[in-house]
């Protein structure tokens, strides 16, 4: 889409309007936190004033009290020298990669809930950023409005970080905590969760892990210094997770949690997946319910510091949305230094080479020698754990594999066992 915009100088000595692109739940939430908290948010923007002056949506909104300011042409924002910070709150790609592009390349600072855009675009729009001196920020984009991207690069920036985890999706938690807390199976968890307002009528963002994909191509960038698409990442979901693994973690002592993960390994490449895992009870990961979201970042000075609290909901979101916007506002002359290069294709390490304890569950048939096959086994991996739980089927094998590089586990496992695993799934231990 090709969009006109000149840089049109943003004037910062008397006003600073704002936009607002995407009037939906985060949108309106700016909206009404800017109002809410109006004196103490302009006071800290350092800025005379901040004026809500467009919100730009297709939709109409009678009866809202900012259903006046509604405008449908990107054109009036891109040409207004008035508008010094733009909220992108679409969503999507398309057209949100265009108008914000756009924004920057007109001379206004952008600030974004989109994971999804800073996850495939971060890249090429902080370099649009910088070329044009505004500002781009998007603390929203992941863990709600949990503080993570500035406490990563600003308040941890004295470590090398060697691992960033998380859960960073509070719909699969909600279904995971139900599965675990009320014995319910995947399918009933996931409509209670779409009653709850929590999943989407198409929920395959979540529950396949493409939102914590998207989450931890993000945290990885700001990590360890390099963009990561989200094509990059091994990611998996919850969709498969039965309840018989539900029961087996839960005999043995864990929850399962889908984590979102990147490790920093010894020759420079990292290891990133998302996908669900057996994590011990205590871990304090293992504890977190519900829809909240938790991340575990380690520094080799701080060690692990976990930040926890709501990662999506309307002012908690906007609660960061806002938090950019008074950064931004005071950042107008010197805009904030915040990049990472671009994306290599060799930085990140096949997921097949990553070492890690392993969950499997087989079911055998009748006829299958399990013993013979239990000895082999125990020979190959002398740490391997079995998991006994009640009312297990005839031929159910569950155990836990000790430490191994994921190919020689899977390997291990095709010579002993002439069945597929019905499921494989990584223990993590943090
Ligand atoms: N659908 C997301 C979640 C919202 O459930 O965490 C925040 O990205």
């Amino acid at each position: 889409m090709q969009l006109k915009h000149e840089n049109t100088n943003v004037r910062t000595d008397t006003h600073m309007d704002l936009a607002i692109m995407g009037y939906g739940v985060v949108g309106s939430g700016v909206a009404q936190l800017l109002h809410q908290n109006y004196e103490s948010i302009v006071a800290r923007s350092m800025q005379p004033s901040l004026r809500l002056k467009y919100i730009l949506d297709l939709r109409a909104f009678p009866g809202d009290p900012y259903g006046h300011l509604v405008i449908r042409d990107v054109q009036t924002i891109l040409e207004d020298p008035e508008v010094g910070i733009v909220v992108e709150t679409m969503g999507g790609l398309h057209p949100a990669f265009a108008f914000v592009l756009a924004c920057l390349e007109a001379g206004k600072s952008v600030v974004t809930s989109n994971k999804e855009l800073v996850a495939a675009k971060g890249y090429e729009l902080l370099e649009a950023a910088r070329a044009h001196n505004v500002n781009f920020l998007f603390e929203a984009s992941v863990g709600g409005g949990i503080p993570i991207l500035r406490p990563l690069s600003q308040c941890l920036a004295a470590n090398k970080i060697t691992e960033v985890a998380g859960i960073l999706n509070g719909t699969t938690n909600f279904i995971l905590t139900r599965m675990f807390e009320d014995d319910m199976p995947f399918p009933a968890a996931l409509r209670l969760a779409q009653e709850n307002g929590y999943a989407e009528k198409d929920p395959t963002a979540d529950i396949e892990g493409h939102d914590a994909c998207r989450k931890i191509c993000i945290l990885a960038a700001l990590a360890f210094g390099r963009h990561v698409y989200p094509e990059q990442v091994r990611t998996e979901g919850i969709s498969s997770l039965r309840a018989e693994d539900v029961a087996c973690a839960s005999a043995g002592g864990f929850a399962i949690k889908l984590l979102g993960r990147a490790v920093r390994l010894p020759d420079g490449r990292i290891s990133a997946t998302v996908a669900p895992a057996l994590v011990p009870h205590s871990c304090l990961l293992a504890n977190v319910s519900d829809v909240y979201n938790a991340i575990l970042v380690r520094g080799d000075a701080i060690g692990d510091v976990i930040f926890y609290g709501r990662g999506a909901g309307k002012l908690p979101t906007a609660s960061a949305v806002v938090a950019d916007i008074i950064d931004c506002g005071k950042h107008v002359q010197h805009r904030k230094f915040f990049g990472w290069d671009p994306a290599d294709p060799a930085f990140v390490a096949p997921a097949e080479e990553d070492v890690s304890a392993f969950y499997i569950r087989t079911v055998c048939a009748l006829a299958f020698d399990l013993e013979a096959a239990k000895a082999a086994l125990l020979r190959q991996f002398p740490g391997v754990r079995w998991l006994e739980r009640p009312g297990a089927a005839p031929g159910e094998l569950a155990f836990l594999l000790p430490p191994a590089v994921e190919s020689e586990a899977r390997a291990a496992l095709a010579e002993n066992f002439d069945v597929q695993p019905e499921t494989v799934l990584r223990v993590i231990e943090f």
